[in-house]
């Protein structure tokens, strides 16, 4: 079949076989089909959708389209957890070794991070010394070693969604329930787990801005997930508000560090125990994870981890020249604290990058933000801008002069969990 008669078949509603789907991949990720072609498909996806059997099968086609790791070649029960991507959410660092530490393996494939939502990789770099690009053999060494790893994406797994996702970029495809959940979960299934757990993010911060689009992908992701046979759960989370209270890369390690100590901000050390609970469920693994953070265990795991790694935590973490409180302009509750505004700042500050090509400023970002329901005095901290100067300071105040509201009248705190989606 020519690639024009998939693409014709798909623009006219109709739905594409495994063996069509198959081909139109395999071709493309060759270069057998050229990069037009692949993009008119994507836009005809983007505008009839694909049947949860459709979705199943381009995830597969793109996930075998490079290297897919064997569960077997690990050690234990695999479970790993995905995030959409949000606004200070660096909850990845602390759960990987809180759920190696209960008795999981967590073979963790990460992303880097693009405009206002930062990358676990961005943020693990801030590490002195620590290196994402572990060679497999080095990668399979770690999680016997110590149960987890974190690496970023190599070049074998799924290159059919490497170039296709390039491609959406660039031809406003990116926004479709069924090429997000190809592209995530053929990247996340080839690295050899058993089960997943996703957090789906809602709000000002996320991908997906209401309930209906975020119900849709969860339901997708976790759809995909069963019909490839994987253990999988989806939970709703809140993105109107950042999550923690720091945004930007050693900032949000340093929190990272405080939830592995047992403390750290109430919403960042709850969301972790949540997940690592789901993730040990889904796996049948008894513990008891709020434990395993308090001990010290989970904080053994991450520097055993990070060792690995070639990571120098004692080295320090990078500091920003200047740390600039923003005061609160009057008493009252804090009735807004915009997630994707405050992430905006972040880029500002040189945190996160426009383009993939980017540095990013592993100092630079904010610290000790305001949580809505919160009450400030007059003059009280917002938050704690972390500068290094480089940043176009009239842009920046309008992100934050945007970010913050406060009321007089007290204002209820956002509930973080929204929905539990289960196979
Ligand atoms: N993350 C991905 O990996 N792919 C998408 O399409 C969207 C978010």
């Amino acid at each position: 079949m020519l690639p024009q008669w998939i693409i014709e078949k798909k623009r006219d509603g109709a739905e594409l076989d495994a063996g069509e789907i198959r081909a139109f991949i395999d071709g493309h990720t060759k270069g057998e089909i050229p990069d037009y072609q692949m993009s008119a498909l994507a836009m005809a996806i983007y505008f009839q959708g694909m049947t949860p059997r459709e979705t199943a099968d381009l995830t597969l086609a793109m996930m075998e389209s490079g290297k897919v790791i064997d569960p077997e070649s690990i050690r234990g029960v695999k479970v790993d957890k995905h995030s959409t991507g949000g606004i200070g959410d660096k909850i990845s660092i602390p759960l990987a070794p809180l759920v190696a530490a209960c008795g999981a393996t967590v073979p963790m494939i990460s992303g880097r991070g693009l405009g206002i939502t930062g990358g676990t990789l961005d943020k693990l770099e801030s590490i002195p010394g620590y290196r994402v690009d572990l060679s497999e053999e080095e990668f399979f060494a770690t999680l016997d070693e110590v149960g987890c790893s974190m690496i970023g994406q190599t070049a074998e797994i799924a290159p059919a969604d490497k170039k296709l996702y390039a491609l959406r970029d660039v031809t406003a495809t990116v926004p479709s329930i069924p090429l997000i959940v190809s592209s995530i979960m053929s990247k996340k299934l080839a690295e050899g787990t058993d089960a997943l757990v996703l957090d789906v993010k809602r709000g000002s911060g996320a991908f997906m801005k209401n309930s209906a689009d975020a119900r849709a992908l969860a339901q997708g992701l976790v759809d995909t997930g069963v019909a490839m046979g994987k253990k999988v759960v989806a939970l709703i989370t809140n993105m109107d508000q950042p999550l923690g209270r720091a945004v930007g890369n050693a900032l949000e390690v340093r929190e990272a560090l405080e939830i592995l100590r047992g403390e750290g901000p109430a919403d960042s050390r709850g969301l972790t125990l949540t997940l690592a609970e789901r993730m040990l469920e889904l796996v049948g693994v008894k513990a008891n994870a709020s434990t395993v953070l308090t001990n010290g265990a989970a904080f053994a795991k991450f520097e055993r981890m990070v060792a690995r790694h070639g990571g120098d935590l004692a080295a320090g973490l990078p500091v920003a020249e200047h740390q600039i409180p923003l005061p609160a302009p009057r008493p009252g509750y804090i009735a807004k604290a915009d997630a994707e505004a405050i992430g905006r700042a972040a880029l500002l500050l040189g945190a996160g990058r426009a383009k993939t090509t980017d540095a990013i400023d592993h100092a630079v970002g904010i610290s000790d933000l305001k949580k809505v329901g919160e009450f400030v005095e007059q003059g009280e901290p917002l938050c704690v801008i972390h500068s290094n100067g480089r940043e176009n300071e009239t842009q920046l105040r309008a992100a934050l002069d945007r970010a913050f509201a406060v009321s007089d009248a007290p204002v209820e705190p956002k509930e973080l969990i929204h929905e539990i989606i289960t196979g």
